[in-house]
């Protein structure tokens, strides 16, 4: 069975600097702190709006980071040129749109296939390992393969929204033999928690899991009582020799 792997993706931490553009927390440093605690590679999605992670961002993770960095982003002329230009290790193609809360669907690869085939041999050129977001849908994986990406991305939000259906899980693990088949690597992603893991993790196929939201939010709980205490002890030492 292949090791798998975990990606954390970091944008959240920026979600919350951005509420106050101010410079903390600093995903940078998050990302390091993942990296100490067990991270395989780091995630963080550029996105057309610029909504958590800045360009600054992306180019300081690029030099920060000892693990890989998997850029995600849409397929747009600006964002090829982004990648060509820092060379992350590998690249995620993922839609976006606008007024999207994050990421809700997998690529459509049956439109603009033009496009994304170019855009994966652009990657490939600048020696970028490629991935696709893509729902779990066997014409779509087919598709993935053809277009020459070296993975895919299986979206899992399905299933983490529908945990007691049967059937997003059953088609991601269709998805993920059919894909380990047709020679792409298999990696799942979206709206995993700790306690709906468990089943992703267990396809033998899949090689790869980035999760963001759990971890970030989980975060907060684990590291709220230290913060409030450092607060006090602040608080509790300017009244007994007052700063000057
Ligand atoms: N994979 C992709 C392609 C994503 O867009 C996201 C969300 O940014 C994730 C994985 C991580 O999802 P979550 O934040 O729900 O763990």
């Amino acid at each position: 069975m292949t090791l798998l792997r975990l990606y954390i993706n970091i944008d959240h931490v920026a979600t919350l600097r951005q509420a106050r553009r101010t410079d903390e927390p600093d995903p940078v440093a998050a990302a390091r702190l993942c990296e100490d605690a067990g991270a395989d590679g780091i995630t963080a999605h550029l996105r057309e709006d610029r909504r958590h992670i800045q360009d600054a961002d992306v180019e300081a993770l690029r030099l920060a980071l000892r693990t890989p960095f998997n850029l995600e982003m849409a397929c747009t002329e600006e964002m090829l040129g982004i990648a060509e230009r820092l060379k992350p290790f590998q690249v995620t193609l993922v839609p976006e749109k606008r007024e999207e809360v994050t990421t809700e669907g997998g690529l459509d690869v049956t439109r603009a296939t033009d496009t994304l085939a170019a855009a994966i041999a652009r990657l490939k050129a600048a020696s970028i390992r490629t991935s696709l977001f893509i729902d779990a849908v066997p014409m779509v994986v087919e598709r993935s393969a053809w277009l020459g990406a070296n993975a895919i991305e299986l979206h899992t939000g399905a299933y983490a929204r529908y945990p007691h259906d049967e059937r997003p899980l059953a088609a991601l693990r269709d998805a993920a033999r059919q894909a380990r088949a047709l020679g792409l690597a298999v990696h799942a992603g979206h709206g995993l928690t700790v306690r709906n893991v468990g089943p992703v993790a267990a396809i033998p196929e899949v090689e790869e899991l980035n999760i963001g939201h759990s971890i970030v939010s989980r975060a907060v709980f684990a590291g709220l009582a230290a913060s409030v205490r450092e607060m006090r002890q602040a608080m509790d030492v300017a009244r007994v020799a007052p700063p000057r």
